[in-house]
């Protein structure tokens, strides 16, 4: 089975139905992924880091919902159930600075055991889709989507707090993959 739609159509069955805002940021997020793909240095990642994209937010998924991490719930899906590819599973365990949620859930031993991070492009471009999209899938730019997140979640939560941290790092992810973009123009 091809990559891609495999992993749109497991992400529609996981979400479309039960969480329908959730579909739509996915597929907001998959419209650019589609964008990225013109970038020469992404080479034949292009349909891995698509399927990142479109699957990086199924640990929401009722069911699949477990340790208060999504990314870390998705990654074991992906990896027990669906045994998918390592990279991809750890792809999604530490998508959008993932590491540092986990630190602040005393998870992060866990889940650097469990999934090896692949730092790097992928994951630089997988940040720049998931935080130039709106949960309801609109385009957006980073600078806009972090005020979003900051108004929804209180100071002092885990949440917050792990933003205010990756909020540096997502920058120059964006940066990155912004440079590589305007290369291709
Ligand atoms: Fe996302």
């Amino acid at each position: 089975m091809d990559l891609l739609p495999w992993a749109q159509s497991l992400a529609e069955q996981l979400l479309a139905q039960e969480l329908p805002r959730r579909w739509a940021h996915t597929q907001g997020v998959g419209y650019l992924a589609e964008v990225l793909a013109g970038i020469p240095a992404l080479g034949d990642d292009a349909e891995l880091l698509a399927a990142a994209v479109w699957l990086h937010d199924i640990g929401y998924a009722p069911g699949l919902a477990d340790t208060g991490m999504h990314q870390l719930d998705g990654a074991r899906h992906l990896r027990d159930t669906e045994k998918a590819n390592p990279r991809l599973c750890a792809l999604i365990a530490h998508h959008t600075y993932a590491d540092i949620e986990a630190r602040h859930r005393d998870l992060h031993a866990v889940l650097e055991a469990e999934f090896p991070p692949i730092p790097g492009l992928l994951a630089d471009a997988l940040t720049y889709c998931d935080v130039s999209t709106t949960p309801d899938g609109e385009l957006t730019n980073a600078k806009d989507r972090l005020t979003e997140i900051f108004a929804r979640y209180a100071p002092g939560s885990i949440v917050y707090e792990t933003m205010t941290e990756a909020t540096p790092l997502i920058f120059e992810s964006v940066a990155r993959i912004s440079a590589l973009m305007s290369t291709c123009l």
